[in-house]
């Protein structure tokens, strides 16, 4: 088993500038912690272009890829990765559907968009591509293993 997987996994996830700007970082930072997962990484930054490029670089045919990247660099972003049992996949059901109109109430995007061009986080849509973004976003020294010494039910 690797040492990324189980209640080591971690997700890439990142509040898009229309999230900063409408001061919804407390309130994803408090879903995440109140769910269980732990914080390992976190900083507010200007995404450059040709980071937030090779983020999306898969979706480079699509109709909406430059509208995206100028979205995405419009101001700075939270980048952050968090911990926990299967974290990746929890994280996007948290998110709600990249359409905020097919997202639940309840979920991120189901409560505070209504706009897919302004979906206000984004979420690693797999364990491997984590991986990918992380590495992207930070380095290795930006990452703390930090040890919580009252429980097992936080990861
Ligand atoms: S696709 O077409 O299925 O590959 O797209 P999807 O996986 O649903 O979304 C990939 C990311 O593109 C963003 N997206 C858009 N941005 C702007 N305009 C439009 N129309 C649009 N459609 C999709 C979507 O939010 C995903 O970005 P992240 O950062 O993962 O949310």
């Amino acid at each position: 088993q690797s040492a990324w997987t189980g209640v080591n996994e971690r997700t890439f996830i990142a509040v898009k500038p229309d999230g900063v700007q409408r001061k919804l970082v407390g309130e994803i930072v408090r879903r995440f912690e109140k769910k269980g997962f732990k914080l390992v990484g976190l900083k507010l930054m200007q995404a450059s272009e040709e980071l937030l490029r090779e983020h999306y670089s898969e979706l480079r045919s699509k109709p909406f890829f430059r509208a995206l990247i100028a979205y995405m660099g419009s101001g700075p972003v939270v980048a952050m990765v968090w911990q926990g049992l299967d974290v990746a996949k929890t994280a996007r059901k948290m998110l709600g559907k990249t359409n905020p109109a097919d997202s639940l109430p309840g979920t991120i995007r189901g409560d505070y968009c209504v706009e897919v061009g302004r979906n206000v986080i984004h979420g690693s849509d797999s364990v491997e591509s984590a991986q990918r973004e992380i590495a992207l976003w930070f380095r290795q020294n930006e990452l703390h293993c930090w040890e919580d010494n009252c429980n097992h039910w936080i990861y």
